[in-house]
C-alpha cells in the first residue's frame, strides 16, 4: 500500500526570536527537520512531502532525504491549509502520515505503529496524556470512542480539563484525507484551517478513529523556544549517554557528554567530563578520553589515551590515531592527520595533513603540516614545517630515526634522510642526507670580559 509522508515545516517559529527558520535549528548537530526526514526515510515512504513557507528557500537548500519533494504554503493559514497544499502531490489511495518538522525525536517504531493502526482505512491519532495540557488540541471522547479534537482556544472549560492531547501526528487514509481537506472551514477562534477538524468529519463519515501513544513523551516534544530546544537537547543526550553506558562505556558524567553525529565505541572505553563528539567518531577498545576534548570525524585506535583539552577535527578528510598513542594535553589534530601506533603528540602541537609512522614523537610546541614522518622520529620543541610559500603548499619528508632539535624551521619542499640529525635552531632549506648532521644557524660568538653599558646619571 502506498505510503506518503507529509512534514509540516512552514511555520515561523516566532518564539525562537531568530532569523534562522525554526526547523533549521540544530539538535545533536543536525537540524530539527533533518531528524524528522531521517526517521521518515527509514519508514520506506514512496513520497516525502515537506511543506515550507517561512524561509522556504533556506529550508529547502539545507535538508535532504530520498524521495523528498517540497510544497510551498504561502501564506500560512493553518495546519489544515498546509496539508491542502500537499494534497495534489499525494497518491490516490493508501496512507498519509503527517509529521511535524519541529518535533525531532519521534521514533520510527512509533510512526510505523501509527501507519499500521491506520491501515489505509482508519484515522489514527498519536495522543499523549499531559499533566499540563495548556495550548494543545484536546482529544474529546464519548466513552472510549474518539469524537473530535478541540483546539485549546476553542475549548470549553470542561474540555480544557481533558488531559489527553493531540501530538500533531496522525496517519490518515489518503483518499479520505483529500475529501475532508476540501471541506475544512476557518470559522474558529484563530480563523485558521485546522487539520484537527478532520477527526469530527471521520466520525460523521463512519470512519473508525483510533488513538496510539508513543513509548516516551520525549518523542512528541516540539521546539518553540531556545529553552525548549536546550531541554530537548539534554533529554536526547541523556538517552544517548545511557545507550553508551548500557553498552559498557564508562562516562564520568552522563550530563556532561555530547554526541553530535555517530559515536562508535569498543570495549572498556572511558570518557571524562565535557567531551563533544561530532560527525563520525570511532573509539576502539580501551581508549581513554580526558576531560574537555572535542573530537570530530576521527578514528582512535585501541589503548590510545587522549589527554584533556585536545581538539581533533578530521573535517572532510578525517583524522586517524593508531593504537597505544598518547595525544595531548592541549594537542590539535587537523584534517588528514594520520598517526601510527605509539605516536606521542604533546601540548601545543598541531598536526595537519601529515603521516606519522609508529613511535614518532612531537612532544612540545610544534607544527607538522604536509609532512611524512618516519618511525621513531623525535621532533623537537618549537620546530615547524614551513609548508606554505605564500602561494602553494609543499611537502616535508622526514626519514626514520631522524632527530630534529628544538626550534627548527624545515622549509618545504625538503627531505631529511633516515637517521639524520638537525641541530637546534636550524633553518633547513636543502635536503639533508641520511646519517648526517645539519646545522644551519649563526655561529656563537664569545667576547671575553664584556662590560655592559651603564645608565648615565642626569646632570
Ligand atoms: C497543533 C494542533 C494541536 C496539537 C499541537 C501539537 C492544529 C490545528 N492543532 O497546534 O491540536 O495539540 O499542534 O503541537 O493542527 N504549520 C504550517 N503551516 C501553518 C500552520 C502550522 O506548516 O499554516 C506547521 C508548523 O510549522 C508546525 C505545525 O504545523 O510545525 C504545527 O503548527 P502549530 O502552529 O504549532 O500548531 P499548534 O497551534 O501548536
Ligand atoms: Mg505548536
Amino acid at each position: 500500500m502506498a505510503l506518503d509522508i507529509v512534514i509540516m515545516a512552514a511555520g515561523k517559529g516566532t518564539r525562537m526570536k531568530s532569523s534562522l527558520p525554526k526547523v533549521l535549528h540544530k539538535l545533536a548537530g543536525r537540524s530539527l527537520l533533518q531528524h524528522v526526514l531521517e526517521t521518515a526515510a527509514s519508514l520506506g515512504a514512496d513520497r516525502i512531502i515537506t511543506i515550507t513557507g517561512h524561509g522556504a528557500e533556506q529550508v529547502e537548500a539545507a535538508v535532504q532525504a530520498p524521495h523528498l519533494q517540497f510544497v510551498r504554503q504561502m501564506p500560512q493559514l493553518g495546519t489544515g491549509h498546509a496539508v491542502q497544499q500537499a494534497a495534489p502531490s499525494l497518491h490516490a489511495d493508501g496512507t498519509t502520515l503527517i509529521l511535524n518538522g519541529d518535533v525531532p525525536l519521534i521514533r520510527a517504531e512509533t510512526a510505523r505503529a501509527l501507519v499500521e493502526a491506520c491501515g489505509g482505512e482508519r484515522l489514527a491519532l498519536l495522543t499523549i496524556e499531559l499533566a499540563d495540557a495548556t495550548g494543545y488540541g484536546r482529544i474529546v471522547r464519548d466513552g472510549e470512542a474518539v469524537r473530535a479534537i478541540v483546539e485549546h482556544k476553542d475549548a470549553t472549560p470542561a474540555q480544557r480539563a481533558i488531559r489527553e492531547v493531540y501530538t500533531g501526528m496522525m496517519a490518515v487514509p489518503t483518499a479520505r484525507l483529500r475529501q475532508w481537506l476540501a471541506q475544512l472551514r476557518c470559522d474558529n477562534a484563530q480563523g485558521e484551517y485546522y487539520l484537527t477538524d478532520i477527526v469530527a468529519m471521520a466520525v460523521a463519515d463512519g470512519v473508525p478513529v483510533v488513538a496510539a501513544q508513543p513509548a516516551a513523551e520525549v518523542e512528541v516534544l516540539g521546539v518553540n523556544s531556545p529553552v525548549q530546544l536546550a531541554e530537548l537537547e539534554r533529554l536526547h543526550q541523556r538517552t544517548l549517554a545511557v545507550r553508551h553506558m548500557d553498552a559498557g562505556v564508562r562516562l564520568a558524567d552522563p550530563a556532561r557528554f555530547d554526541v553530535r553525529g555517530t559515536l562508535t565505541c569498543g570495549a572498556d572505553v572511558e570518557i571524562d567530563v565535557n567531551c563533544v563528539f561530532e560527525g563520525e567518531v570511532t573509539l576502539a577498545d580501551n581508549v581513554r578520553i580526558g576531560a574537555n576534548c572535542v573530537i570530530r570525524n576521527a578514528r582512535i585506535g585501541a589503548g590510545t589515551v587522549i589527554h584533556p583539552f585536545t581538539h581533533i577535527d578530521g573535517e572532510a578528510l578525517g583524522a586517524t590515531v593508531g593504537e597505544r598513542a598518547l595525544i595531548g594535553p592541549f594537542a590539535r589534530l587537523r584534517p588528514g592527520a594520520e598517526l601510527g601506533d605509539e605516536v606521542h603528540i604533546g601540548n601545543f602541537v598541531e598536526v595537519k595533513n601529515s603521516t606519522l609512522a609508529r613511535g614518532a614523537k612531537a612532544n612540545h610546541l610544534a607544527y607538522l603540516g604536509d609532512a611524512t614522518v618516519g618511525e621513531r622520529v623525535n621532533y623537537g620543541a618549537g620546530s615547524i614545517t614551513a609548508n606554505y610559500d605564500g602561494a602553494n603548499k609543499h611537502r616535508t619528508t622526514i626519514g626514520a630515526d631522524v632527530h630534529v632539535g628544538s626550534n627548527c624551521v624545515l622549509v618545504a619542499p625538503v627531505t631529511l634522510g633516515n637517521g639524520a640529525t638537525i641541530g637546534g635552531g636550524s633553518t633547513i632549506t636543502k635536503d639533508v642526507p641520511a646519517g648526517s648532521l645539519a646545522v644551519a644557524r649563526g655561529k656563537q660568538m664569545v667576547l671575553d670580559g664584556w662590560t655592559r653599558p651603564v645608565k648615565q646619571k642626569k646632570a
